[in-house]
């Protein structure tokens, strides 16, 4: 039982120089959490409403004062000197509080920011890291997970030069974290020393700080990974694998996807992709059609779900109902756990439930655009993720992430795989 006694929160800026929240809870007995939220770029259409001030006279519009003062006023008023049971607790009462169907009143940033701020109060209150209060929260045992690191990004995150959104690389075994971070960083090094000489340019990086040259087509991006992880002296395939995120959704256009100079149906799409299945070291495909193409994701899925990663982000948008449609139609095997898509912990843990249940893989995913809070790394351990995807290793909005799970790893004794 935890007794609030006050909520705060104030705007600060994110990994892209955009604002966003960073709440505070302080309860009565004395602890305190703090906490601050993500923000997409290539968002999905049924994410829950990021309430932004639409002022243009400031960060052109993308202000965040009216969601700190929804917590300040409005929810503080209804949450401070009640007593909730749990974090399930806290969560449905601010939701009901909100009203709205995808909390576009209070603002999905300002409702997830006092659910974590919560969290983290309760986890000092009891005298828990936070990663063992979220294990006890969700009911798993915690392990950690394998990161999928981001090596060439393109889409929305790096101006679109080429369709495709990230490439990247992967353990193939279980691995320590220190061992997945160290392995990176050797392809990393390889990548940049290859892409200076090809492409004859000062490197580019994109929002999560992955490298975006001009890359001529998607076969030529996909290819440039193999050649750096076989540079860097490991073997693609048995040793380093890729996962990509196509986000699909971003170059759908009129019912047709427009990849690579060509304009695709949906069927064409589905090969492109089996195509790069069977030429690369692919084991997973994020958003390989767009959000809304729920029939093509069931061909897909009928294709490739065998042997390949179906991973859902935009088309699920962590939210339980278009999970058990997708689990209902058998449209994907995976699900990409973005808990700012929903906007509570509480429903982002219904939405791990169900994923869990139908048997799918499960990726804890940070945003584009990112703080230096790390408790992304400890839900991600916590909520026991086959993954963890934070975007590439030059950044420390994302190490912050990665550094936290080798504080783990390292300190509270964790390992991969349990
Ligand atoms: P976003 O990108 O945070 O810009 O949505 C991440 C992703 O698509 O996985
Ligand atoms: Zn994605």
């Amino acid at each position: 039982m935890s007794e609030i006694r006050s909520l705060s929160a104030l705007e600060i800026l994110d990994s892209r120089g955009r604002p966003t929240l960073l709440a505070t809870c302080q309860l009565a007995g004395g602890a305190v959490g703090r906490a601050s939220v993500p923000s997409g770029a290539s968002t999905g259409a049924a994410e829950a409403l990021e309430l932004r001030d639409g002022d243009r006279q400031r960060h052109d519009g993308l202000g965040c004062l009216k969601a700190v003062s929804n917590i300040k006023r409005e929810i503080n008023d209804a949450v401070s000197n009640r007593k909730f049971d749990a974090q399930a607790d806290f969560d449905q009462y601010v939701i009901a509080l909100d009203g709205s169907e995808n909390k576009a009143r209070l603002g999905a940033n300002a409702i997830l920011a006092v659910s974590l701020a919560f969290c983290r109060a309760q986890a000092a209150q009891r005298r828990l890291p936070l990663y063992a209060h979220l294990a006890q929260i969700s009911g798993a045992s915690p392990r950690l997970p394998l990161p999928m690191i981001n090596l060439f990004s393109g889409g929305a995150h790096a101006g679109s030069q080429i369709a495709i959104q990230d490439v990247q690389i992967v353990l193939r075994a279980a691995q320590s974290i220190s061992r997945a971070l160290e392995i990176t960083a050797d392809v990393f090094r390889a990548a940049v020393k290859f892409m200076r000489d090809r492409y004859n340019m000062r490197l580019l990086t994109a929002d999560e700080g992955g490298l975006a040259p001009p890359f001529a087509s998607s076969e030529a991006m996909l290819e440039a990974a193999v050649e750096a992880i076989e540079l860097a002296g490991y073997r693609p395939g048995i040793d380093v694998a890729l996962t990509v995120d196509v986000a699909a959704s971003q170059f759908y256009v009129d019912g047709r996807y427009q990849i690579d100079g060509a304009s695709l149906d949906r069927e064409r799409m589905i090969s492109k992709l089996e195509s790069w299945r069977g030429a690369y070291p692919i084991i997973s495909l994020e958003d390989g059609l767009d959000e809304a193409d729920w029939r093509g994701w069931k061909g897909l899925h009928k294709r490739l779900g065998a042997n390949t990663m179906i991973l859902g982000d935009d088309l699920l948008c962590t939210n339980p109902s278009r999970i058990a449609r997708a689990i209902d139609a058998s449209a994907a095997n995976s699900l990409l756990l973005k808990v700012n898509q929903i906007g509570s912990l509480t429903e982002a843990l219904a939405a791990l439930r169900l994923a869990r249940g139908a048997g799918w893989k499960v990726v804890v995913s940070a945003r584009s655009g990112e703080t230096e809070d790390d408790w992304l790394a400890d839900l991600a351990v916590g909520w026991a993720g086959e993954y963890i995807k934070v975007g590439s290793i030059t950044q420390s909005e994302r190490l912050a992430k990665y550094n936290r799970l080798l504080y783990l790893e390292q300190m509270e004794d964790l390992s991969p795989g349990g």
